[in-house]
């Protein structure tokens, strides 16, 4: 069978004269031939941690897409179908589901993965394929270098990271960098790339890159050398099942350093895993649940009565991809893959809670960096760079 999704629905003769009246014809339908009906079926395919250090991130965006889905399918005779997979936040579990979403579940688009390293992985596979595969939230920039059916609807490293230096040494007028990083993870490398750059372009200095593993269960050693390193400022690019411990065990010997990290630990566990850290840390994100944009307020409420809590980056974005894949799909016309890629890399001007949406021609989006203040309470906007 082709990747075509149209289904092709029996419908029982009464149900199909109740069809036919309701649409005012009908005058020459024999109710004891079968007939045949055309519906559209939209198949996504997610790939996502749901389980592991990770899992928030998979959860949110499936809460975000089903908010999109209900609202959405059925509307343009698109009826929207939804086939999800936890990658457990590991890449070769990441490659294997996707193959099996393209080649099993025949679905019409991936969307996914989170964590970079893992999407690297998802869209060779996609590419491979000949499928589109749209991540939501992944920001290394070699992503959506894999090729043509790669897209993505949030910015990348190199804008992200560079933001975050100016933060570090413009509005927090710091110039004495300690950089801890996860080196196995794409987006701890790339993130630090940047900012380094940036950092020295301003005048810093970049005292050391230290590194961890993801899921170390003791940094004594590593908090004990950045203390004293005569840092003024540690710029963390990792994620919040690492960062949450790593701050929490840290304490009061990194107190009156700043802390700077990326969208990584946008996160509704990272407060409980960080307890009661009191320093100063700030985020960059693609949202701020206190917007008071009309769009962002209504996502905000509707999402917090739905779920019962407040809507992190992740969430937004998976909402956002679920209206983004809409929109393509039905100016498509069909979900015939090159057609659909097509309509993807076309996206332009998509109003969604994370801000506008157009995709470039490096089938990125251009779009603001949000910086949020965290404290044990929660995170709070502190300001917004806009995008070029
Ligand atoms: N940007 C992260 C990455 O590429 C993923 C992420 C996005 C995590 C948004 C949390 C929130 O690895």
């Amino acid at each position: 069978m082709s990747l075509f999704r149209s289904v092709m629905l029996f419908l029982p003769a009464a149900a199909l004269l109740s069809l036919f009246v309701a649409c005012g014809g009908g005058d020459s339908v024999n109710p004891n031939a079968p007939e045949v009906v055309e519906v559209n079926t939209f198949k996504i395919g997610a790939v996502m941690p749901l389980s592991g250090q990770t899992a928030t991130y998979g959860e949110e965006t499936l809460n975000g897409l089903k908010m999109v889905i209900d609202e959405l399918s059925g509307k343009d005779d698109i009826t929207i179908e939804l086939v999800y997979k936890d990658n457990k936040g590991d890449s070769t579990e990441t490659a294997k589901l996707t193959t099996q979403l393209i080649k099993i579940d025949q679905v019409d688009i991936v969307v996914g993965a989170v964590a970079s390293t893992n999407t690297l992985k998802a869209a060779k596979v996609a590419q491979e394929n000949g499928v589109p595969l749209m991540t939501p939230a992944s920001t290394n920039a070699a992503i959506t270098e894999k090729g043509d059916f790669i897209s993505r609807i949030c910015f990348i490293d190199p804008v992200q990271g560079s933001m975050l230096a100016q933060l570090a040494s413009v509005d927090l007028s710091r110039s004495k960098a300690v950089i801890i990083i996860d080196s196995a993870s794409d987006y701890s490398v790339g993130l630090q790339a940047a900012f380094s750059q940036t950092f020295i372009e301003a005048g810093g200095e970049i005292l050391s890159v230290e590194t961890f593993t993801a899921g170390e269960a003791d940094f004594s050693a590593l908090i004990t050398k950045v203390a004293s390193s005569g840092a003024d400022v540690l710029f963390i690019p990792a994620y919040y099942g690492d960062v949450g411990p790593m701050l929490k065990q840290a304490g009061e010997k990194w107190a009156g350093i700043p802390i700077v990290s990326g969208d990584g630990i946008d996160s509704p566990d990272f407060y409980a895993l960080m307890g009661d850290y009191s320093g100063d840390i700030y985020m960059s994100s693609h949202f701020s649940p206190d917007d008071t944009a009309p769009i962002v307020y209504n996502f905000v409420t509707e999402y917090t009565a739905r779920f019962g809590k407040t809507p992190g980056a992740m969430a937004a974005l998976g909402h956002d991809a679920g209206l983004a894949l809409f929109d393509a799909r039905k100016r498509a016309g069909s979900d015939e893959p090159s057609a659909l890629r097509d309509a993807i890399n076309g996206i332009e001007d998509l109003e969604g809670v994370t801000g506008s949406i157009t995709i470039n021609a490096e089938r990125n989006a251009d779009k603001d960096v949000v910086i949020l203040k965290l404290s044990p309470s929660g995170a709070e906007f502190y300001k917004r760079f806009p995008h070029n």
